[in-house]
């Protein structure tokens, strides 16, 4: 008999952002990642689902952990894991990033995972490629495996998503996290509230769901979660803040703010984070509160799950047009 394929309860060919996705997919991307959490815990981490596959990861921004979770992830599934690093690419030879990727898609690459600058960049190249195309980041638009990885760690330390205030706060102006994050908070459930400055909100945020504070004290109270941003300086044209003193002062996070959310409430950050500045050091350390390094751990099973669920897909492509 056949292995099972996923592509019923996901019938996606790429991962591009969590806009697309119902609360079913989500759950049953989710469930898979589940499964991969205690095979990371153990001593032996290898398994073969991705045997003779071809990951190629090509990251036209900088990034600790997504780019070496996704080579984990290609890893332990035993694909065939290739890092471009840009900065030793012909990119720098004026390559356009639509022929670097035709040319890496001549090589029969089954997944790009995909970083780039430009909001809208990654969808363009999928429609290149004949792969399957994970974005890892576009530009402030969308950050899926971020926001997945957010919910397996909030739905493993609560048990549930669905009825939870969650709160995001920061940049949420130049932040792709949060964009995902509150597309899938809200197909999941959850109440989302955005606690920033008025000059790090997009004009009429509130049509995306969610309920806008300027002010830390109001907007943490009675919360279950709190989503910290990083201040996303790369991406600023002008001065957004007066000073970064000034707005740990007003809006970074520390345990007095804190004080005003559930007893129990989880404090979260995707890193990389800039203590003193959006958050306190010793906070972000206080394992009571902070989920910071579960982030990561659970970082790896999901990203394992969307390689898994996706290269799935195409083997049942192949077998579907072979048939
Ligand atoms: C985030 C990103 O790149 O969007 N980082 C990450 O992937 N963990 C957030 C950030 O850069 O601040």
């Amino acid at each position: 008999m056949d292995a099972p394929t996923y592509d019923n309860l996901f019938p996606h060919r790429h991962l591009l952002g969590i806009v697309d996705l119902s609360a079913v997919e989500i759950g049953f991307l989710l469930d898979v990642s589940d499964s991969y959490v205690d095979l990371n815990r153990g001593a032996d981490k290898k398994q073969t689902k991705l045997r003779g596959r071809t990951v190629i990861n090509l990251f036209f921004e900088n990034s600790t952990r997504t780019r070496t979770s996704f080579e984990l992830a290609g890893k332990r599934l035993s694909a065939d894991v290739i890092n471009m690093s840009i900065a030793t690419s012909s990119i720098k030879k004026g390559e356009t990033m639509v022929d670097t990727s035709m040319t890496l898609n001549a090589m029969h690459p089954d997944v790009l995972v995909v970083r780039h600058p430009d909001s809208g960049a990654v969808k363009l190249l999928s429609e290149k490629v004949n792969g399957a195309v994970i974005n890892a980041g576009d530009g402030s638009h969308e950050h899926p495996t971020q926001a997945l990885l957010d919910a397996l760690t909030v739905r493993r330390r609560c048990g549930r998503i669905q009825g939870l205030s969650v709160a995001i706060c920061g940049d949420v102006l130049h932040s792709r996290v949060a964009r995902s994050n509150i597309h899938l908070l809200n197909k999941m459930g959850a109440r989302v509230r955005l606690v920033a400055p008025p000059t790090l909100l997009p004009t009429n945020v509130e049509r995306l769901g969610v309920e806008v504070f300027h002010d830390m004290r109001t907007g943490l109270v009675d919360c279950d979660i709190v989503m910290m941003l990083r201040l996303q300086t790369e991406r600023m044209r002008g001065t957004f803040v007066p000073s970064t003193r000034e707005y740990f002062h007003f809006f970074g996070l520390d345990s007095e703010k804190l004080a005003v959310a559930k007893p129990n409430a989880l404090v979260m950050h995707p890193g990389p984070m800039n203590r003193g500045v959006e958050i306190d050091s010793v906070l972000a350390d206080d394992i009571t509160h902070s989920a910071i390094l579960d982030q990561v751990e659970l970082g790896v099973a999901v990203r394992m799950a969307c390689l898994d669920v996706l290269t799935d897909n195409l083997r049942a492509k192949v077998a579907n047009e072979e048939s």
